[in-house]
Protein backbone atom coordinates (compact mmCIF):
# COMPACT_ATOMS: atom_id res chain seq x y z
CA UNK A 1 0.00 0.00 0.00
CA UNK A 2 1.21 3.50 -0.73
CA UNK A 3 0.89 5.76 1.76
CA UNK A 4 1.40 9.63 0.56
CA UNK A 5 3.05 11.64 3.73
CA UNK A 6 2.56 15.76 4.13
CA UNK A 7 4.41 16.84 7.52
CA UNK A 8 3.52 19.40 9.74
CA UNK A 9 5.21 22.83 9.49
CA UNK A 10 4.44 23.29 13.36
CA UNK A 11 5.81 20.55 15.24
CA UNK A 12 4.65 20.17 19.02
CA UNK A 13 6.74 20.30 21.86
CA UNK A 14 7.15 16.85 23.84
CA UNK A 15 4.89 16.57 27.34
CA UNK A 16 6.81 16.09 30.38
CA UNK A 17 6.73 12.42 30.71
CA UNK A 18 6.40 12.45 33.99
CA UNK A 19 2.86 14.28 33.73
CA UNK A 20 1.62 12.57 30.82
CA UNK A 21 -1.54 10.56 32.27
CA UNK A 22 -3.62 8.96 29.76
CA UNK A 23 -5.08 10.10 26.14
CA UNK A 24 -4.59 13.65 27.06
CA UNK A 25 -1.62 14.63 24.57
CA UNK A 26 -1.27 13.70 20.99
CA UNK A 27 1.15 12.88 17.83
CA UNK A 28 1.82 15.56 15.39
CA UNK A 29 0.53 13.49 12.45
CA UNK A 30 -2.59 11.51 12.03
CA UNK A 31 -2.98 8.49 9.22
CA UNK A 32 -5.92 8.63 7.18
CA UNK A 33 -7.33 6.18 4.73
CA UNK A 34 -11.29 6.45 2.89
CA UNK A 35 -13.79 3.38 1.77
CA UNK A 36 -15.99 3.43 -0.82
CA UNK A 37 -17.87 0.39 -1.75
CA UNK A 38 -16.91 -0.86 -5.11
CA UNK A 39 -13.41 1.31 -4.71
CA UNK A 40 -12.67 -0.21 -1.57
CA UNK A 41 -9.75 1.02 1.14
CA UNK A 42 -8.15 4.06 -1.16
CA UNK A 43 -5.86 7.41 -0.68
CA UNK A 44 -4.06 6.15 2.53
CA UNK A 45 -1.83 9.10 3.75
CA UNK A 46 -0.52 10.42 7.10
CA UNK A 47 -1.44 14.14 7.28
CA UNK A 48 -0.94 17.02 10.17
CA UNK A 49 -3.03 16.17 13.27
CA UNK A 50 -5.61 18.19 13.17
CA UNK A 51 -10.03 18.34 13.21
CA UNK A 52 -11.91 16.77 10.44
CA UNK A 53 -14.38 17.63 8.71
CA UNK A 54 -18.19 15.33 8.64
CA UNK A 55 -21.30 15.86 6.70
CA UNK A 56 -24.22 17.23 8.71
CA UNK A 57 -25.38 13.53 7.85
CA UNK A 58 -22.54 11.15 8.46
CA UNK A 59 -23.74 7.95 9.58
CA UNK A 60 -21.24 8.03 12.71
CA UNK A 61 -23.20 10.79 13.86
CA UNK A 62 -26.42 9.70 13.76
CA UNK A 63 -26.46 5.88 14.05
CA UNK A 64 -22.91 4.97 16.38
CA UNK A 65 -20.87 3.11 12.88
CA UNK A 66 -17.93 3.24 14.58
CA UNK A 67 -15.13 0.54 15.90
CA UNK A 68 -11.73 1.28 17.20
CA UNK A 69 -8.49 -0.66 18.89
CA UNK A 70 -6.42 -0.08 21.61
CA UNK A 71 -2.36 -0.57 21.26
CA UNK A 72 0.76 0.54 22.17
CA UNK A 73 4.17 1.27 21.08
CA UNK A 74 6.99 0.54 23.79
CA UNK A 75 10.61 2.43 24.19
CA UNK A 76 13.09 -0.26 25.18
CA UNK A 77 16.54 0.57 27.25
CA UNK A 78 18.65 0.24 23.90
CA UNK A 79 16.29 3.02 22.14
CA UNK A 80 14.58 0.75 19.98
CA UNK A 81 10.70 0.51 19.82
CA UNK A 82 8.29 -2.53 19.99
CA UNK A 83 4.54 -3.79 19.42
CA UNK A 84 3.13 -6.07 21.50
CA UNK A 85 0.51 -8.22 19.40
CA UNK A 86 -0.49 -6.29 17.05
CA UNK A 87 -1.75 -9.09 14.89
CA UNK A 88 -4.40 -9.88 17.60
CA UNK A 89 -5.74 -5.70 17.56
CA UNK A 90 -5.62 -5.92 13.72
CA UNK A 91 -7.83 -9.10 13.89
CA UNK A 92 -9.73 -8.09 16.57
CA UNK A 93 -11.12 -4.87 14.36
CA UNK A 94 -11.59 -7.10 11.90
CA UNK A 95 -14.13 -9.03 13.65
CA UNK A 96 -15.47 -5.87 15.11
CA UNK A 97 -16.15 -4.48 11.94
CA UNK A 98 -17.98 -7.62 10.60
CA UNK A 99 -20.19 -7.02 13.22
CA UNK A 100 -20.69 -3.66 12.83
CA UNK A 101 -21.32 -4.23 8.96
CA UNK A 102 -18.29 -1.86 8.42
CA UNK A 103 -15.60 -2.52 5.90
CA UNK A 104 -12.59 -5.26 6.80
CA UNK A 105 -8.83 -3.94 6.36
CA UNK A 106 -6.16 -5.88 4.79
CA UNK A 107 -3.85 -7.65 7.53
CA UNK A 108 -1.02 -6.36 5.90
CA UNK A 109 -2.31 -3.05 4.91
CA UNK A 110 -3.18 -2.30 8.78
CA UNK A 111 0.13 -3.28 10.24
CA UNK A 112 2.03 -1.41 7.53
CA UNK A 113 -0.31 1.88 8.24
CA UNK A 114 0.98 1.55 11.78
CA UNK A 115 4.58 0.82 11.71
CA UNK A 116 4.92 3.55 9.16
CA UNK A 117 2.81 6.08 11.55
CA UNK A 118 5.40 4.98 14.76
CA UNK A 119 8.40 5.42 12.73
CA UNK A 120 7.33 9.01 11.78
CA UNK A 121 6.02 9.64 15.04
CA UNK A 122 9.40 8.20 17.07
CA UNK A 123 10.21 10.77 18.87
CA UNK A 124 6.69 10.77 20.53
CA UNK A 125 7.25 7.35 22.26
CA UNK A 126 8.31 8.64 25.56
CA UNK A 127 11.58 6.78 27.51
CA UNK A 128 10.29 6.26 31.00
CA UNK A 129 9.18 2.65 32.03
CA UNK A 130 5.25 2.61 32.26
CA UNK A 131 4.76 5.27 29.61
CA UNK A 132 4.43 4.37 25.78
CA UNK A 133 2.80 5.81 22.91
CA UNK A 134 -1.20 4.63 23.00
CA UNK A 135 -1.76 4.17 19.89
CA UNK A 136 -5.52 4.72 18.92
CA UNK A 137 -6.94 2.86 14.99
CA UNK A 138 -10.60 3.40 14.62
CA UNK A 139 -13.60 3.50 11.82
CA UNK A 140 -16.65 5.10 11.30
CA UNK A 141 -19.63 5.18 8.74
CA UNK A 142 -19.78 8.52 6.54
CA UNK A 143 -22.85 7.93 4.31
CA UNK A 144 -23.75 11.40 3.57
CA UNK A 145 -27.92 9.96 4.17
CA UNK A 146 -30.12 9.39 6.66
CA UNK A 147 -31.06 6.15 5.75
CA UNK A 148 -30.28 3.07 8.39
CA UNK A 149 -28.73 0.61 6.43
CA UNK A 150 -25.17 -0.91 5.94
CA UNK A 151 -22.62 1.75 4.99
CA UNK A 152 -21.11 2.53 1.22
CA UNK A 153 -18.48 4.89 3.01
CA UNK A 154 -16.00 4.69 5.81
CA UNK A 155 -12.95 6.51 7.07
CA UNK A 156 -10.05 4.96 8.91
CA UNK A 157 -7.85 6.70 10.68
CA UNK A 158 -5.05 5.90 13.47
CA UNK A 159 -4.22 8.52 15.78
CA UNK A 160 -1.63 8.44 18.59
CA UNK A 161 -1.26 9.40 22.52
CA UNK A 162 2.06 9.51 24.63
CA UNK A 163 1.02 7.92 27.66
CA UNK A 164 1.26 7.42 31.13
CA UNK A 165 -1.18 5.10 33.49
CA UNK A 166 -4.43 4.89 32.54
CA UNK A 167 -5.88 5.27 36.05
CA UNK A 168 -4.28 8.10 38.13
CA UNK A 169 -3.35 5.92 41.32
CA UNK A 170 -0.72 4.16 38.63
CA UNK A 171 -0.07 0.36 40.45
CA UNK A 172 -2.27 0.88 43.38
CA UNK A 173 -5.28 -0.78 43.63
CA UNK A 174 -8.09 0.72 41.94
CA UNK A 175 -11.72 0.48 44.10
CA UNK A 176 -14.60 -0.88 41.51
CA UNK A 177 -18.50 -1.16 42.03
CA UNK A 178 -20.75 -3.62 40.76
CA UNK A 179 -23.00 -2.46 39.31
CA UNK A 180 -26.61 -3.91 39.42
CA UNK A 181 -28.60 -1.76 37.08
CA UNK A 182 -27.69 -0.77 33.60
CA UNK A 183 -26.28 -3.51 31.61
CA UNK A 184 -23.44 -3.16 29.84
CA UNK A 185 -24.02 -5.96 27.01
CA UNK A 186 -26.51 -9.05 26.39
CA UNK A 187 -25.30 -12.00 23.75
CA UNK A 188 -26.10 -11.30 20.52
CA UNK A 189 -25.50 -7.35 20.77
CA UNK A 190 -21.99 -5.68 20.62
CA UNK A 191 -20.24 -6.72 23.86
CA UNK A 192 -17.61 -8.99 22.61
CA UNK A 193 -16.72 -6.21 19.88
CA UNK A 194 -15.11 -2.96 20.27
CA UNK A 195 -17.40 -0.42 18.94
CA UNK A 196 -18.01 3.36 20.23
CA UNK A 197 -21.71 2.72 21.96
CA UNK A 198 -21.20 0.37 24.18
CA UNK A 199 -18.72 2.63 25.83
CA UNK A 200 -21.27 5.63 25.42
CA UNK A 201 -24.05 3.04 27.40
CA UNK A 202 -21.92 2.49 30.35
CA UNK A 203 -21.23 6.05 31.20
CA UNK A 204 -24.45 6.71 33.36
CA UNK A 205 -23.52 3.60 35.58
CA UNK A 206 -19.44 4.74 35.34
CA UNK A 207 -20.85 8.47 36.97
CA UNK A 208 -22.97 6.67 40.06
CA UNK A 209 -19.29 5.09 40.49
CA UNK A 210 -17.33 8.03 40.68
CA UNK A 211 -19.28 10.12 42.41
CA UNK A 212 -18.69 7.95 45.35
CA UNK A 213 -15.25 7.59 44.38
CA UNK A 214 -14.88 4.13 42.62
CA UNK A 215 -12.66 3.87 39.37
CA UNK A 216 -14.54 1.87 37.05
CA UNK A 217 -17.58 -0.42 37.63
CA UNK A 218 -17.91 -4.11 37.20
CA UNK A 219 -20.66 -5.17 34.91
CA UNK A 220 -22.90 -8.11 35.22
CA UNK A 221 -24.57 -10.60 32.52
CA UNK A 222 -27.47 -8.68 30.80
CA UNK A 223 -30.09 -11.26 31.38
CA UNK A 224 -29.48 -13.07 34.40
CA UNK A 225 -27.63 -9.85 36.13
CA UNK A 226 -26.30 -12.49 38.37
CA UNK A 227 -22.74 -13.44 36.60
CA UNK A 228 -19.47 -10.93 36.64
CA UNK A 229 -18.26 -10.00 32.97
CA UNK A 230 -15.80 -7.49 32.68
CA UNK A 231 -15.00 -3.90 33.90
CA UNK A 232 -15.50 -0.75 31.78
CA UNK A 233 -11.75 -1.05 30.34
CA UNK A 234 -10.51 -4.24 30.95
CA UNK A 235 -11.23 -8.03 32.14
CA UNK A 236 -10.77 -9.51 35.39
CA UNK A 237 -9.53 -12.63 37.30
CA UNK A 238 -9.71 -13.65 41.02
CA UNK A 239 -7.54 -15.47 43.00
CA UNK A 240 -10.35 -17.33 45.22
CA UNK A 241 -8.86 -20.04 47.95
CA UNK A 242 -6.11 -20.63 45.22
CA UNK A 243 -8.23 -20.84 42.48
CA UNK A 244 -7.63 -18.71 39.68
CA UNK A 245 -10.80 -17.94 38.24
CA UNK A 246 -11.71 -15.09 35.01
CA UNK A 247 -15.29 -15.15 33.55
CA UNK A 248 -15.35 -17.23 30.33
CA UNK A 249 -16.02 -15.49 26.98
CA UNK A 250 -19.83 -15.85 26.57
CA UNK A 251 -20.42 -13.57 23.91
CA UNK A 252 -21.07 -10.79 25.83
CA UNK A 253 -17.49 -9.93 26.71
CA UNK A 254 -14.26 -8.30 25.28
CA UNK A 255 -11.88 -11.31 24.38
CA UNK A 256 -8.85 -8.87 25.83
CA UNK A 257 -5.30 -9.89 24.13
CA UNK A 258 -4.23 -8.97 27.53
CA UNK A 259 -6.62 -10.98 29.02
CA UNK A 260 -5.13 -13.84 26.97
CA UNK A 261 -1.63 -13.02 27.17
CA UNK A 262 -2.26 -13.10 31.20
CA UNK A 263 -3.81 -16.58 30.98
CA UNK A 264 -0.43 -18.11 29.41
CA UNK A 265 1.86 -16.14 31.18
CA UNK A 266 -0.33 -17.38 34.67
CA UNK A 267 -0.17 -21.17 32.65
CA UNK A 268 3.72 -20.51 32.35
CA UNK A 269 3.65 -19.95 36.15
CA UNK A 270 1.79 -23.25 36.94
CA UNK A 271 -1.42 -21.59 37.90
CA UNK A 272 -4.56 -23.45 36.74
CA UNK A 273 -6.66 -20.72 35.34
CA UNK A 274 -10.28 -21.89 35.21
CA UNK A 275 -12.76 -19.37 32.23
CA UNK A 276 -15.90 -20.41 33.91
CA UNK A 277 -18.97 -18.74 34.82
CA UNK A 278 -18.48 -16.75 38.39
CA UNK A 279 -22.10 -15.60 40.06
CA UNK A 280 -21.50 -11.83 42.10
CA UNK A 281 -22.86 -14.43 44.89
CA UNK A 282 -19.77 -16.64 44.76
CA UNK A 283 -17.56 -13.33 45.05
CA UNK A 284 -19.54 -11.77 48.00
CA UNK A 285 -19.59 -14.95 49.90
CA UNK A 286 -15.64 -15.43 48.83
CA UNK A 287 -15.56 -11.73 49.84
CA UNK A 288 -17.48 -11.67 53.01
CA UNK A 289 -15.37 -15.08 54.57
CA UNK A 290 -11.64 -13.98 53.46
CA UNK A 291 -11.31 -16.33 50.55
CA UNK A 292 -11.24 -13.75 47.65
CA UNK A 293 -7.25 -13.45 48.00
CA UNK A 294 -6.64 -11.54 44.90
CA UNK A 295 -8.53 -9.20 42.43
CA UNK A 296 -7.02 -7.42 39.27
CA UNK A 297 -8.06 -6.42 35.92
CA UNK A 298 -5.88 -6.83 32.65
CA UNK A 299 -6.14 -4.28 29.51
CA UNK A 300 -4.08 -2.79 26.95
CA UNK A 301 -4.35 0.89 28.87
CA UNK A 302 -5.32 -0.18 31.87
CA UNK A 303 -2.25 -2.90 32.01
CA UNK A 304 -2.37 -5.09 35.18
CA UNK A 305 -4.16 -3.64 37.83
CA UNK A 306 -4.63 -4.48 41.39
CA UNK A 307 -8.42 -3.85 42.69
CA UNK A 308 -8.08 -3.43 46.59
CA UNK A 309 -12.21 -2.64 46.99
CA UNK A 310 -15.19 -3.66 45.84
CA UNK A 311 -18.63 -2.11 46.50
CA UNK A 312 -21.82 -4.11 45.89
CA UNK A 313 -25.36 -3.50 46.74
CA UNK A 314 -24.60 -0.35 49.49
CA UNK A 315 -21.58 -2.73 51.02
CA UNK A 316 -17.93 -2.00 50.85
CA UNK A 317 -15.39 -5.19 50.98
CA UNK A 318 -11.90 -4.78 51.21
CA UNK A 319 -9.84 -7.29 49.12
CA UNK A 320 -6.19 -8.59 50.40
CA UNK A 321 -6.43 -5.36 52.71
CA UNK A 322 -6.52 -3.01 50.18
CA UNK A 323 -2.88 -3.84 48.71
CA UNK A 324 -1.53 -5.44 45.74
CA UNK A 325 -1.13 -8.95 45.57
CA UNK A 326 1.37 -11.99 45.36
CA UNK A 327 0.04 -12.88 41.91
CA UNK A 328 -0.69 -10.04 40.96
CA UNK A 329 2.59 -8.58 41.59
CA UNK A 330 4.58 -11.10 39.37
CA UNK A 331 1.89 -11.35 36.91
CA UNK A 332 2.36 -7.05 36.52
CA UNK A 333 6.15 -7.54 36.78
CA UNK A 334 5.95 -9.71 33.69
CA UNK A 335 3.76 -8.36 31.37
CA UNK A 336 5.13 -5.24 31.29
CA UNK A 337 9.00 -6.95 31.90
CA UNK A 338 7.94 -8.96 27.99
CA UNK A 339 6.27 -5.08 26.94
CA UNK A 340 8.91 -3.07 27.90
CA UNK A 341 11.68 -5.49 26.95
CA UNK A 342 13.53 -5.98 30.07
CA UNK A 343 12.04 -9.83 30.42
CA UNK A 344 12.76 -12.19 27.74
CA UNK A 345 9.80 -12.71 25.50
CA UNK A 346 9.66 -16.80 25.08
CA UNK A 347 6.08 -16.39 23.89
CA UNK A 348 7.39 -14.28 20.91
CA UNK A 349 4.81 -12.04 21.20
CA UNK A 350 6.73 -8.26 20.52
CA UNK A 351 6.82 -6.55 17.09
CA UNK A 352 10.38 -4.76 16.82
CA UNK A 353 9.92 -2.08 14.37
N1 LIG B 1 -12.84 -4.95 28.15
C1 LIG B 1 -13.17 -3.73 27.65
C2 LIG B 1 -14.58 -3.31 27.69
C3 LIG B 1 -12.17 -2.91 27.11
O1 LIG B 1 -12.46 -1.70 26.63
C4 LIG B 1 -10.83 -3.36 27.11
C5 LIG B 1 -9.78 -2.53 26.53
O2 LIG B 1 -9.41 -2.66 25.43
C6 LIG B 1 -10.56 -4.63 27.62
C7 LIG B 1 -11.58 -5.39 28.13
C8 LIG B 1 -9.18 -5.20 27.57
O3 LIG B 1 -8.84 -5.59 26.27
P1 LIG B 1 -7.33 -5.59 25.78
O4 LIG B 1 -6.59 -6.39 26.79
O5 LIG B 1 -7.36 -6.22 24.46
O6 LIG B 1 -6.88 -4.18 25.76
C1 LIG C 1 -7.65 -0.07 25.81
O1 LIG C 1 -7.25 -0.59 26.85
O2 LIG C 1 -6.96 0.00 24.81
C2 LIG C 1 -8.99 0.46 25.72
O3 LIG C 1 -9.50 0.54 24.64
C3 LIG C 1 -9.66 0.95 26.89
C4 LIG C 1 -10.22 2.30 26.61
C5 LIG C 1 -11.68 2.30 26.62
C6 LIG C 1 -9.57 3.38 27.37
Amino acid sequence: MEIKITKTQNPTELAEEGTLGFGKHFTDHMFIMDYEAGKGWHNARIVPFGYISLHPASTVLHYGAEIFEGLKAYRLADGSIQLFRPMENIRRMNDSADRMCLPKIDEQDFLQALCEFVKLEERFVPHSFGTSLYLRPYMFGNDETLGVHTVKRATFMIIGSPSGSYYAEGINPVKIMIENEDVRAVKGGTGAVKCGGNYAASNRAGEKASRVGYSQVLWLDGVHRKYIEEVGAMNVMFKIDGEIVTPMLTGSILPGITRKSCIEVLKSFGYKVNERLLSVDELIEALENGKLEEAWGTGTAAVVSPIGRFSYAGKEYDVNGGKIGEVTRKLYDTLTGIQWGKVEDTFNWTYKL
